[in-house]
């Protein structure tokens, strides 16, 4: 069974092959375009995935040695993602499937995410937990089967990866900014500055309280001494992130003893945190817990996660029509 999948949910345009549910070639085209606009600009997200999507599949094929010809199914980003950019991938992949008379198989966003553990040799087994963080997102997700799973909690305002751009923006770095508070915070230390964690009731998580405060916190520090910033960014950068990593780790503790899981994943952009990679890492030999930390090509937006997951709806033959449309807010 040899599946094309398409992403094109935000601002990579990626195709990924997979056989039998094992990769045979993936690509991704970054859109550079945004960094200048310090956010993704929908429209040009839209453009860029039309200019790039052809080429990419054209590429991803090659580098299968494949022919279109060869393609058994067509899976496609249905949602949840900007519309015009998901648009571009949807519309595509159902006129591939119409032209070649094969299934089309639309696929969540999200729940790829979670999948993205089946691509590597070492898979997780159900059920376990993922953490999901990214850009939009932040869940911990129940998965009790690839086809079953189940949010039991989340953030009720900004994602955690928003609260790292915005706090990335404030200290002037590009965007997106994670990486690069990540990458300053190398140097840093975790314990110079504190910034209120508060907790929130059961699994679920608010992220709006902590970015306020540190927009208070760097007005009142630059008023004090306006090279604050300069001069202490790698101990900002690491006290923040620490910040961050504690308020996420608190409750997937908690989640994992709720139900009884020591498997326990994380997904998404976010996942490519080094603190939150090394700290989740320690906690599972302190907990005995199995932790599974994806490889950093299929922490961010990627083609191959979407391929994993047509793999498994295709076992279970869950099809789509070509009348389906693109569905930026597409539920879990
Ligand atoms: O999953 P993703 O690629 O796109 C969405 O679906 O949102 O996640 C993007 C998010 C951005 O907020 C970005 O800043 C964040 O992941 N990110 C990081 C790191 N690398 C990417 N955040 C913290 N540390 C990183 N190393
Ligand atoms: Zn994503």
């Amino acid at each position: 069974m040899i599946i094309l999948a398409i992403e094109s949910s935000c601002d990579e345009t990626s195709a990924a092959i997979m056989e039998n549910g094992v990769l045979r070639s993936h690509l991704i085209a970054t859109q550079a375009i945004h960094t200048q606009y310090g956010g993704v600009v929908p429209e040009f997200a839209s453009r860029a995935h039309e200019e790039n999507i052809v080429p990419v599949v054209q590429e991803t094929l090659k580098q299968a040695n494949l022919q279109l010809s060869d393609i058994q199914a067509i899976a496609f980003t249905q949602g949840p993602g900007l519309l015009g950019a998901l648009l571009v991938g949807t519309s595509y992949a159902k006129s591939l499937a119409w032209a070649l008379k094969v299934p089309l198989i639309a696929v969540n966003h999200l729940k790829a995410h979670v999948l993205a553990h089946f691509i590597e040799d070492e898979k997780p087994t159900c059920p376990f937990l993922c953490l999901t963080v990214s850009g939009g997102h932040t869940q911990i997700v129940l998965v009790h089967t690839p086809t079953k799973m189940q949010i039991i909690g989340q953030t009720q305002d900004d994602a955690v990866g928003e609260a790292f751009d915005k706090a990335a923006k404030l200290l002037g770095l590009p965007y997106p900014g994670g990486r690069w508070i990540d990458h300053h915070a190398k140097n840093g230390n975790p314990n110079a500055y504190q910034f209120p964690t508060t907790p929130q009731p059961d699994l679920n998580f608010s992220f709006s309280g902590i970015k306020t405060s540190f927009l208070y916190f760097l007005q009142k520090q630059i008023k004090a001494n306006p090279q604050f910033v300069e001069v202490n960014l790698p101990d900002i950068c690491a006290s923040y992130q620490q910040a961050l990593v504690s308020m996420l780790l608190h409750k997937v503790k908690l989640a994992a003893k709720q139900h009884h899981i020591k498997q326990i994943a994380i997904a998404g952009g976010v996942s490519a945190n080094s603190a939150l990679r090394s700290q989740l890492l320690d906690l599972g030999v302190a907990k005995g817990w199995k932790t599974f930390i994806p490889k950093f090509e299929y922490c961010t937006d990627n083609a191959a996660m979407i391929a994993m997951s047509a793999h498994f709806k295709y076992l279970e033959q869950d099809f789509e029509g070509l009348s389906t449309e693109a569905a930026p807010r597409l539920s879990f």
